[in-house]
């Protein structure tokens, strides 16, 4: 494992923009459950029921029951060594950029900064009429769904199946791939578009691809480095 931390931290040495793409696994040493591995929540829980425009329709008491308990259990939870040693190594790279498909916070209560988050964010909510979106952070919420100052129903304001990604996160997205000259791939299944795409994306574009992830995923083939292990262990060993 000493070859690739040296290899890893040579690669940041010389890179003259980082970008990083993380997914439920940096989140994992946290306590918070990933989506699709084992104990993975679309193990036990219907997507097309709880993460679905359609489902939210059919039954939004339901959906909001559930992401009631994931904000609870995530605000109880604390970011890990892998969110820090993010946060740490943004403050040593002028330019650096953290993308994200978690909706948890814990990158920014790490200390992490301007990360885009291009499935949303489980803290805020958004007005289904009015479209207004404020952050809310109480867990429990007092009421289910919560209601808007205009009155309207509102949704948790997170990206769900069958949605589009906010554009102007996105767009900025896709210009941190296409402009990395380093890419990390950090607790991604890598097999949600459109934010897989930004792997390959960034390899085309000419960045080194490094994957960190405990197991093969379906971009493991094209990256330049994969370190297999936990986001937690691995992470402060590239920035220490
Ligand atoms: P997944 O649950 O699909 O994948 C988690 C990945 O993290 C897997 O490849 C695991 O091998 C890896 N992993 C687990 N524990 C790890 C650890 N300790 N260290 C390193 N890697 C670890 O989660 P995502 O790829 O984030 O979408 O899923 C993508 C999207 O699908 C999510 O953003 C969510 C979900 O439906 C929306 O909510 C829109």
């Amino acid at each position: 494992m000493d070859h690739l931390r040296q290899l890893c931290r040579e690669i940041l040495a010389q890179a003259d923009s980082i970008a990083v793409l993380t997914g439920a696994g940096i989140s994992a040493e946290s306590g918070i459950p990933t989506f699709r591995g084992a104990g993975g929540l679309w193990r036990s829980h219907r997507a097309e029921d709880l993460a679905t425009p359609q489902g939210f329709a059919r039954d939004p008491k339901l959906v909001w029951e559930w992401y009631d308990w994931r904000r609870a259990f995530i605000a109880q939870a604390e970011p890990n060594a892998g969110h820090r040693a993010l946060a740490a190594l943004q403050s040593q790279h002028a330019n650096f950029t953290l993308i994200t498909q978690n909706v948890d916070g814990l990158h920014d209560r790490a200390g992490s900064t301007g990360a885009l988050k291009v499935h949303g964010d489980v803290w805020t909510v958004r007005c289904t009429v009015c479209h207004r979106e404020r952050e809310d952070r109480r867990a429990p919420l007092p009421e289910l769904p919560p209601r808007c100052a205009c009155g309207g129903m509102e949704r948790p304001g997170v990206v769900w199946f069958g949605e589009s990604l906010p554009q102007d996160v996105w767009i900025r997205a896709e210009q941190t791939a296409r402009r990395a000259s380093v890419l990390l791939v950090i607790g991604t299944s890598a097999v949600v578009y459109p934010a897989a795409g930004l792997v390959g994306l960034a390899k085309s574009a000419g960045a080194r691809v490094i994957e960190i992830n405990l197991e093969e995923t379906p971009v493991s083939s094209i990256v330049d480095v994969c370190w297999r292990g936990p986001a937690a262990e691995i992470l402060p060993r590239l920035v220490s």
